[in-house]
């Protein structure tokens, strides 16, 4: 075997791995980041030997295995994922790409919004009532997870107004904000329970409660970004018009939407957002540019798991992985001792950290 094809390997396996403690032990062992790295690394080694591709890659689904302690619910329209672009660079290319593509002169307008850092969530409403909701899964097959939805309050269950297509699946992200996370691993830490490594775990493990009392507790919130399938019934023919129209119907969506035209106007979001980023209320980890006009976005299509028409633009990582190569003791003028930690220098939220006080042992 070759040594790329034993890198491959060892990727894949370590991406299951890490896929499995995610979505199904509620329990991830790395950071995001860490793990986008590795998903980066494959990809590319992939896209550059293709006789090494196989169907079992990570690479080429959405997300894991649906767990088997809540009923299968296929969707009607699969449920995709989305390309991340890191940098300027990344993010104007993906912009040329579509010029190209549809043959302008010019960008397309972008419906530009946060991405809410939390859990993917679809909601079924039939007649207006709310008939089901069902975790994204592996894009194919989510869970059933409706008890625990319809203890959100943010979450109509019954439409506002009327001239809503009759079968409507509204898409969006279910996120546990800031105060909520911190008095739940408060009461946890109480009582000796484990604690969530971050807000967007915390809500997935709180919408796959087998109680919904347990649920109703946590203080989710919901946040609508799209519809999936709909019937019996007409919509605006653009993302932002769908969005609005969503509003109408008492469902809740991101505040911060945008529509730029012009690549200057969608570098300003950025950075608009990247400095509101630490005083909203609930974590976000990028923004989402998405061809706001849906015939264009049907020009331009899909490739395997993710439309060619949305980008995400990651802001830079705030955790990451590195070697801690030795723990000095400080004896401060009051005598008391602190433990630093001599780390392997790593670039972590646009700084070099290579020290860090550990406050106790
Ligand atoms: S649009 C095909 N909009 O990001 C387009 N997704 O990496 C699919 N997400 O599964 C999604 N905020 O859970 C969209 N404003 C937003 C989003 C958003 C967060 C999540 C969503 C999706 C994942 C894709």
């Amino acid at each position: 075997m070759s040594s790329t094809e034993q890198t491959i390997l060892a990727l894949r396996a370590q991406l299951d791995e890490h896929n499995h403690r995610y979505y199904v032990m509620n329990e991830p062992s790395i950071p995001d980041a860490e793990y986008d790295r590795l998903f980066y690394e494959l990809k590319a080694l992939e896209e550059k030997h293709p006789e090494f591709a196989s169907p079992d890659s990570p690479t080429q689904r959405v997300g894991a295995q649906p767990s088997s302690a809540f009923a299968p619910i296929r969707h009607k329209v699969p449920m995709l994922s989305l390309d991340n672009v890191f940098s300027d660079e990344e993010f104007e290319a993906f912009i040329q790409r579509i010029q190209e593509r549809l043959q302008s002169a010019s960008m397309p307008a972008m419906a530009v919004e946060p991405k809410l850092d939390g859990v993917a969530v679809s909601l079924f409403y039939e007649n207006g009532r709310l008939s089901y909701a069902a975790t994204r899964g592996d894009g194919e097959t989510g869970e059933d997870i409706t008890h625990n939805v319809r203890t959100i309050k943010s979450i109509p269950l019954k439409l506002q107004g009327n001239g809503f297509p009759a079968e409507l699946e509204v898409r969006g992200e279910v996120v546990m904000p800031h105060a909520a996370f911190k008095e739940l691993n408060a009461e946890a830490e109480k009582n000796g329970l484990k604690v969530f490594v971050n807000p967007r775990n915390a809500a997935s493990g709180s919408l796959r409660q087998l109680d919904p009392a347990v649920t109703a507790k946590r203080g989710l919130r919901f946040y609508a970004y799209s519809v999936g399938f709909y019937a019996k019934g007409k919509l605006p023919s653009a993302h932002s018009g769908v969005l609005a129209r969503l509003r109408e119907y008492g469902l809740p969506t991101s505040p911060e939407l945008r529509c730029c035209k012009t690549l200057q106007e969608c570098q300003e979001y950025y950075g608009e957002l990247a400095d509101k980023r630490e005083g909203l209320a609930y974590d976000i980890d990028g923004i989402v540019y998405k061809v706001d006009d849906f015939a264009l976005q049907q020009e331009l299509g899909f490739v395997s798991r993710a439309p060619r028409w949305a980008v995400a633009f990651k802001f830079p990582a705030q955790e990451a992985v590195t070697r801690l190569n030795d723990v000095d003791f400080q004896v401060g003028r009051t005598g008391a001792v602190t433990p630093v930690a001599r780390l392997e220098p790593v670039f972590v939220g646009g700084v070099t950290v290579s020290n860090a006080t550990l406050h106790n042992m």
